[in-house]
C-alpha cells in the first residue's frame, strides 16, 4: 500500500505535506447525518431547560466514582466528593464526566442522571484512553515507529472496545500535536515530527477509536487534541507560549487536526497555550472562525484541564466571569474541571454579557453529540460487567499488543549483526533498571492499565532462553541515582557473560505531561553503569526505553548494537525478545530525529536551507553549532533490519511533470541477505526555487515493501500535481514550474536526489 494519500475511503485531494483542506468531505462513517434526525428533541430539551440546566450540560467534572477499578457499587456508601457530585448531577449541574472507568459503576451514576435528574438527560463519560484500557498498547509516538497505519487502527479499535465496554462514551485521544522539539515531553504522545506521518495516524487512530457507527458501544467519540500549536512551545517547556506565523501554523500544526475531523472526529480539546497572544482557549479565530467557519466542524470543543480558568494566569481575563465569558465567546463549549461555566453562565446570560444563543448553541452541540454516540436511546451503552470482564485484558488484545510492541522497535545499528542473538548456549548479562522493571514499561497515559499485564524485559527474554543458556539481571542503578555496590555487581555480571544487554533510558516520569527536559539524555546515573558495563569488554547490544529523540553519547552511541524501544505496553518484555532472538525482525522507522546534540533542539529534518547552508564538512560560518554537524545521529526515517537492503539510483518515469500531472519515482531494491528484509521506501521532495522558500526534504509518501532473499524488486511510487503544491501567503495550495529534488530513500538523511522540472 501507498501512504501519500488517505485511506481509500475518503482519499480525495489530500495535500500530504501541506494544508490538508482542499476538497475533503465529512467521513461517511460519522453518524452526524443520524444525529440531524436528533435535532427536534434536542431543541426541545433546550426549550425546557432552565439556564442553570444549560450551564450544568456544559460542566465536566472530574469522575469521583470510578478511579479504583472496582469502582462504587450499589449500596457503597459515598464519600463527600462522591456525594457532592452525586447531588449535582441529580439537580442536572454536570454533564459530562472524566476518567473514571468500570461498567458497574457506570450504570450506577447514569441512572442518577437518567432517573433522578429533571430533565433525564444521560452523562457522557470521557477518559483518557491514550494508548489501550487494561491491555497497554506502545505509546503513540512508538506505535508510530511502525509506520503502519492499519496497526494504529486496529489499536486504537481495541482499546476503544475495552473501554466501551467499561462504560467510556470518549476518548481524549488521538493527541495529535507534531512535536518537533524533543525537550518537550508530550511528543511521546503524538506522530512525532513530520505532517504527513501526522495526518495519516491522526486518521487511522480516530478512525479505529470510532469505528464504523458510533452508536455501537464499541466506539468511542475520538477528541483530537491540543488544539493548536500546543507541540510549538517554546523551548519545548510544557504550558510555553507559542508564537508563530499563521503560514506555518496551517501548513505544519494545523493539518492533523483537519485530517481528524475529516475522519470524523467529532470533538476536540482547546489548548493549554498562548498562541500568538490570545491563549488557544479563548481564541475565537481559532476556534470558531477557522474551527466552524472554515472547516464546518459540527462537533464540540471542551477545554483541557482548567484551561479556560488559566486565561486568568494568562493575563487574558480579568477574574474567572472574565475567563468564562472570553471562553464560551471563542468557541469552547464545555469546560473541563473548572466549574465557571456552572458558577457564572447564568449571570452572564442575565446580565447580557453573553447571549443566551450562544449558551444554546453550545449546549446543542453537546446534545447533538449525546445523540450521535445514541446515548439518548441506550444511555448504558456498553457497559456491562460480563462484556467487560470478557473483553479485557483477553488473549487477542495481548496478541495485539505483542505485535505492536515488535512493530514499533527500531533498530538503530548492528554492528558486526551482532543481532539477533541465538537462544542457546550463551550466557547474558541484562543490566539497567529497565530489567526487571514492570512499572515503567507502560509509559505514560496509562491510569488504566492492568499492572498484572506486565511482561518485563526478564520475563520475556527467559520465556524465549534456549538450552544452555543463562541470564543474569543486575539493575546497577536507579534510573537518575547511583544504587550501592551497583556498578561491581554490573561489572561482575558483564565479565561473566558472553552478550551484555543494557536496558537503559527514560522512566515514563520523565517523558510526560510537564516532563519536559533541558537535556534529552541518559541520566548520567546510567550512562555510569553503561560506561562501567561495556569496559569489561563485551558485546553490549542498548535496549533504549524512551519517549522521545534522544541524545545518545559515550557507551550507549558506541555499543554494537541500539534497539529503540520506547515504552511498549503491556508486552514489552515479549516483544522485544521476539526481535532480540530473531524470531521477527526489526521494522520500525524512526518518527522522530535523532539530534547529536539536545542543544539542537529543536531539530527536525524538514527544516529551512537559510542562506548558509552547511555540510558535515563545513567549518564556520554556516549554519550550524560549533562543533556539530547541522544533522541528526540517527535521521528521521531510519530504521535497520536483519540484513541490508541496497538502493539503485532514483529512476524517474519523465524529467517533467506537467501542469495537473503526475510522475513516478522507481528504485531498485537488492537484498544479498539470506532472510526476506521488510523495507520503507520514503519519498521525499525538495522545491529548489519558490516564493516561499520550502524545507530541504519533505516526505510526500512512503510503502513498505518485502525484499525477498538474494533477490531484487522494483518500487515505484508516483508523485502528483497536487504533492508538489505548497501553502502560500495567501494560504491556499499553489504550484509553481521549475525544479524539484526528489529523493527514494531508506531515511531523511539518506540517498542521492534526482531531478524534474514542473512545467506549465
Ligand atoms: C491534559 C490532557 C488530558 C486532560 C484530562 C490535561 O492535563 O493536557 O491531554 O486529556 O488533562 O486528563
Amino acid at each position: 500500500m501507498r501512504h501519500s494519500l488517505l485511506p481509500s475511503h475518503n482519499r480525495r485531494m489530500f495535500l500530504a505535506g501541506g494544508a490538508a483542506v482542499a476538497g475533503l468531505v465529512m467521513a461517511p462513517r460519522m453518524a452526524a447525518a443520524q444525529a440531524q434526525a436528533h435535532l427536534g428533541r434536542v431543541n426541545g430539551l433546550i426549550a425546557q431547560m432552565t439556564i442553570e440546566e444549560k450551564a450544568g450540560q456544559l460542566n465536566l467534572e472530574n469522575d469521583p466514582f470510578r478511579w479504583r477499578p472496582e469502582g462504587v457499587n450499589p449500596g457503597d456508601t459515598l464519600d463527600n466528593n462522591q456525594a457532592n457530585i452525586a447531588a449535582m448531577i441529580r439537580t442536572g449541574q454536570v454533564g459530562a464526566l472524566f476518567n473514571g472507568v468500570g461498567a458497574a459503576t457506570t450504570r450506577l451514576v447514569q441512572d442518577m442522571a437518567i432517573k433522578e435528574s429533571r430533565l433525564k438527560i444521560p452523562l457522557l463519560f470521557a477518559a483518557d484512553i491514550v494508548h489501550g484500557l487494561r491491555t497497554t498498547f506502545p505509546v503513540p509516538l512508538g506505535e508510530t515507529a511502525s509506520w503502519d497505519l492499519d496497526l494504529a487502527e486496529r489499536t486504537a479499535r481495541a482499546a476503544a472496545v475495552e473501554g466501551g465496554a467499561a462504560g467510556v462514551h470518549q476518548t481524549y485521544a488521538p493527541m495529535v500535536d507534531i512535536g518537533r522539539d524533543q525537550r518537550w515531553g508530550r511528543v511521546v504522545e503524538g506522530a512525532g515530527e513530520d505532517v504527513l506521518l501526522g495526518n495519516l495516524f491522526a486518521v487511522a487512530r480516530t478512525r479505529g477509536f470510532q469505528g464504523d457507527d458510533l452508536t455501537e458501544w464499541s466506539s468511542l467519540l475520538a477528541c483530537p487534541k491540543h488544539f493548536a500549536a500546543y507541540g510549538a512551545a517554546e523551548s519545548g517547556m510544557d504550558y510555553n507560549t507559542t508564537d508563530m506565523s499563521e503560514l506555518e501554523l496551517r501548513s505544519v500544526y494545523l493539518p492533523p487536526f483537519k485530517a481528524a475531523f475529516d475522519a470524523g472526529a467529532l470533538s476536540v480539546m482547546s489548548a493549554f497555550n498562548d498562541l500568538n497572544g490570545v491563549p488557544a482557549s479563548g481564541n475565537k479565530w481559532l476556534l470558531t472562525d477557522i474551527l466552524r467557519g472554515e472547516w464546518g466542524f459540527t462537533g464540540f470543543v471542551v477545554s483541557d484541564y482548567t484551561s479556560e480558568q488559566e486565561l486568568i494566569a494568562h493575563g487574558y481575563a480579568a477574574d474567572g466571569r472574565d475567563a468564562a465569558r472570553l471562553a464560551l465567546l471563542g468557541g469552547v463549549d464545555m469546560s473541563m474541571k473548572s466549574g465557571l461555566y456552572l458558577k457564572h453562565i447564568p449571570e452572564l446570560v442575565q446580565s447580557g454579557a453573553v447571549p443566551v444563543s450562544r449558551v444554546d448553541e453550545a449546549v446543542r452541540r453537546v446534545l447533538m453529540t449525546k445523540a450521535a454516540l445514541g446515548l439518548f436511546e441506550t444511555p448504558y451503552r456498553g457497559s456491562d460487567v460480563r462484556t467487560e470482564r470478557r473483553v479485557t485484558g483477553s488473549r487477542e488484545h495481548l496478541a495485539l499488543a505483542r505485535e505492536a510492541g515488535r512493530k514499533s522497535i527500531v533498530m538503530l545499528k548492528n554492528e558486526g549483526d551482532l543481532l539477533p542473538l541465538t537462544k542457546a548456549g550463551k550466557r547474558y548479562a541484562l543490566i539497567g533498571p529497565f530489567g526487571a522493571d514492570t512499572v515503567d514499561l507502560f509509559g505514560p497515559w496509562s491510569i488504566f492499565k492492568d499492572p498484572k499485564l506486565a511482561v518485563s524485559l526478564e520475563d520475556g527474554i527467559r520465556a524465549q532462553l534456549g538450552d544452555g543458556s543463562s541470564l543474569s539481571v543486575v539493575k546497577g542503578c536507579d534510573v537518575e541515582a547511583n544504587i550501592e555496590g551497583g556498578v561491581e555487581a554490573a561489572r561482575e555480571a558483564a565479565s561473566l557473560a558472553d552478550v551484555v544487554i543494557l536496558a537503559i533510558g527514560e522512566s515514563q516520569e520523565m517523558s510526560a505531561e510537564s516532563k519536559s527536559r533541558t537535556e534529552i539524555t541518559i541520566p548520567d546515573a546510567q550512562l555510569k553503569l553503561a560506561q562501567a558495563a561495556a569496559a569489561v569488554g563485551k558485546p553490549v547490544v542498548v535496549l533504549l526505553r524512551n519517549g522521545r529523540g534522544m541524545e545518545l553519547s559515550g557507551p550507549v552511541a558506541d555499543a554494537q548494537a541500539i534497539l529503540v524501544t520506547w515504552f511498549l505496553g503491556s508486552e514489552t518484555g515479549n516483544s522485544v525478545a521476539d526481535i532480540l532472538f530473531g524470531d521477527h525482525a526489526p521494522t520500525g522507522r524512526l518518527p522522530v530525529s535523532f539530534p547529536y546534540k539536545s542543544g539542537q533542539s529543536p531539530f527536525y529534518y524538514a527544516h529551512k536551507a537559510t542562506g548558509r547552508p552547511s555540510r558535515p564538512e563545513d567549518r564556520e560560518f554556516t549554519a550550524k553549532f560549533r562543533g556539530v554537524p547541522h544533522l541528526a545521529l540517527y535521521p528521521f526515517g531510519h530504521g535497520l533490519g536483519y540484513g541490508e537492503v541496497q538502493y539503485s539510483p532514483v529512476r524517474l518515469s519523465s524529467p517533467t511533470m506537467a501542469w495537473n500531472g503526475e510522475i513516478a519515482a522507481s528504485v531498485t531494491l537488492t537484498n544479498p541477505g539470506a532472510r526476506e528484509a521488510s523495507e520503507v521506501v520514503q519519498l521525499y521532495i525538495r522545491d529548489r526555487a519558490a516564493s516561499i522558500t520550502q524545507p530541504v526534504r519533505l516526505l510526500k509518501g512512503f510503502r513498505r515493501v518485502a525484499v525477498p532473499a538474494g533477490g531484487s524488486i522494483e518500487v515505484s511510487i508516483p508523485l502528483t500535481f497536487a504533492e508538489v503544491q505548497f501553502m502560500g501567503g495567501d494560504y491556499q495550495m499553489h504550484a509553481e514550474p521549475g525544479l524539484f529534488d526528489v529523493w527514494l530513500a531508506p531515511s531523511a538523511q539518506a540517498g542521492e536526489p534526482v531531478q524534474f522540472t514542473l512545467t506549465r
